[in-house]
């Protein structure tokens, strides 16, 4: 019984990588429906080598906010090319004391630092804390959606690179989550412990923050 259950899966599984290898590329066709696995593919006849470039990402991100930083993303919605790959890449500028808040993805991310002095850390689901002190071209892994952050802690600006495993990893800002929300105050109370005051400012800030500005 087990043997039949076995070789039915591996053949389904060869049959889905065969399918994931028959194409060369997807480049995503933006104006055509899209789902869980990414955009529709662009004609192939159409697609260009200026498919496969992108240089949105030259010029440094806008760090005039509260935290100080700014990502320039190349994720499939920006750079299509990527399209079905699995892999996508952002940059993030630190202005000096900036930081990038708590936040989770989908997938793992490789961070690398290419400028500047950056404290980055997880945290696992036993609520252990993994951080250093990254210098000029060190790089760490960030396990899939585990709670991280980074902070500047040099005296010159950061610019630094992530590298996800997924076209389009997505972004939670644990801030922004719990106080850029529709839900009232005494419900962020009774599940944060905080006091009303507290809450009521961190509502205030966060409402006031546009964090798709952080993402240029
Ligand atoms: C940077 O962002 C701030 C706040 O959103 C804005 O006022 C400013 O014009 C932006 N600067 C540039 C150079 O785009
Ligand atoms: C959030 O900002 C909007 C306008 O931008 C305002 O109508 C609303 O009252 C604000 N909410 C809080 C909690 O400050
Ligand atoms: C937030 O910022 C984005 C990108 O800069 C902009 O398109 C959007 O209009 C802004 N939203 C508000 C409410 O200001």
């Amino acid at each position: 019984m087990i043997l039949p259950i076995f070789l039915t899966f591996s053949f389904l599984f060869s049959l889905s990588y065969a399918n994931t290898i028959a194409f060369d590329f997807c480049v995503g066709d933006l104006n055509l429906p899209s789902g869980p696995s990414g955009f529709s593919c662009k004609d192939p006849t159409k697609v260009t080598a200026d498919d496969f470039v992108y240089s949105g990402m030259r010029v440094a991100s806008n760090t005039s906010n509260l935290f100080k930083f700014g990502i320039r993303r190349a994720l499939s919605p920006q750079f299509p090319g990527l399209n079905g790959l699995g892999i996508s890449i952002a940059r993030a500028d630190f202005d000096v004391g900036g930081f990038f808040p708590m936040h989770t993805h989908r997938t793992s991310e490789i961070l690398m630092v290419t400028e500047g002095t950056l404290m980055a850390g997880f945290i696992d689901t036993n609520n252990k804390a993994y951080y250093k002190t990254l210098m000029k071209e060190d790089i760490m892994i960030i396990p899939p959606t585990l709670v991280h952050f980074m902070i500047n802690v040099g005296s010159t600006p950061v610019l630094a690179y992530t590298i996800f495993t997924s076209a389009n990893p997505g972004v939670q800002l644990l801030d922004t989550a719990l106080f850029q929300n529709d839900l009232p105050a005494e419900v962020i109370e009774k599940v944060t412990l905080l006091d009303h005051a507290q809450v009521t400012k961190l509502k205030k800030i966060f409402n006031d923050t546009n964090i798709s500005s952080l993402f240029g």
